[in-house]
């Protein structure tokens, strides 16, 4: 499939290739699996790191927008799980073992306000790699399972973040914001996408190969 047929960003990277997938689907899921072995002739590392996060003060929660974060961020991390494990592990599609990492956010550890309910679904991720790992490497899975803990990123969800505390009357401005995670950032700087590529390069490679169930902070400190 050519880039230009793809319908959006939902996309699993195959080497040069892509697959549309969106990760709230069970079915898709092994599609995308079983089209990535295909392509590639095994399967041994998924970065699940989709996700959305949808601000609000905790008296503004929606409960629309609090379950499509719980849909998106939890079960589309649970279900990259259960389709990696089904077929990483021994007997399975790709059957040689592998590493997963999970796309956490320094949200799972302190209380940022504004992005409760985002946190919480964070915190779940945290938790779902502790029980994966330990499934996994009690079962004989030959799979590792970690994730990281980014700091602020400016990406578009980064960007959309800044703005919506200036909205919720936590700060004055949109780069008032970004300022005051600076300020509580000891590196002082806001994180880069290829500051959590190299980590999540580190964690799926055999530099790790004794590292599992671990939450690996990538936040310049922030969440110390
Ligand atoms: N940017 C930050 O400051 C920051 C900080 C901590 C953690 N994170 C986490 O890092 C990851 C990447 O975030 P980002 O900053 O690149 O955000 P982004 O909004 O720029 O990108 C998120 C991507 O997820 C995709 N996506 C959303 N729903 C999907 C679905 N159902 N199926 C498949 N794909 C879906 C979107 O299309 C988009 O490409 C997320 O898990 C996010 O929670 C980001």
């Amino acid at each position: 499939m050519s880039a230009g047929d793809l319908s959006g960003k939902k996309a699993l990277v195959t080497g040069g290739a892509f697959v549309p997938l969106d990760v709230t689907d069970d079915g898709a899921w092994a599609e995308a699996v079983t089209a990535t072995i295909a392509e590639l002739g095994g399967f041994d590392v998924l970065v699940n790191n989709a996700g959305i996060e949808i601000s609000a003060l905790v008296v503004d929660i929606d409960a629309a927008d609090l379950a499509r974060m719980l849909q998106v961020n939890v079960g589309g991390t649970a279900l990259g799980l259960k389709h990696a494990f089904r077929a990483m592990r021994p007997g399975g599609a790709a059957g040689a073992g592998g590493s997963v990492v999970n796309v956490a956010s320094v949200a799972a550890t302190i209380a940022f306000p504004g992005i409760a309910g985002y946190s919480a679904t964070k915190a779940a991720v945290d938790r779902l790699t502790r029980v994966a790992a330990m499934e996994a490497g009690k079962l004989g899975y030959g799979v590792r399972v970690n994730c990281i803990y980014p700091g602020l990123v400016p990406t578009e969800m980064g960007i959309q973040l800044a703005v919506d505390c200036t909205r919720m009357g936590l700060f004055e401005s949109p780069d008032a914001a970004v300022a005051g995670v600076v300020q509580q950032t000891p590196l002082g700087r806001l994180g880069e996408v290829s500051d959590m590529a190299d980590a999540v390069v580190f964690l799926a490679s055999d530099s790790a190969r004794f590292i599992t169930g671990a939450g690996l902070p990538i936040d310049g400190g922030m969440g110390m």
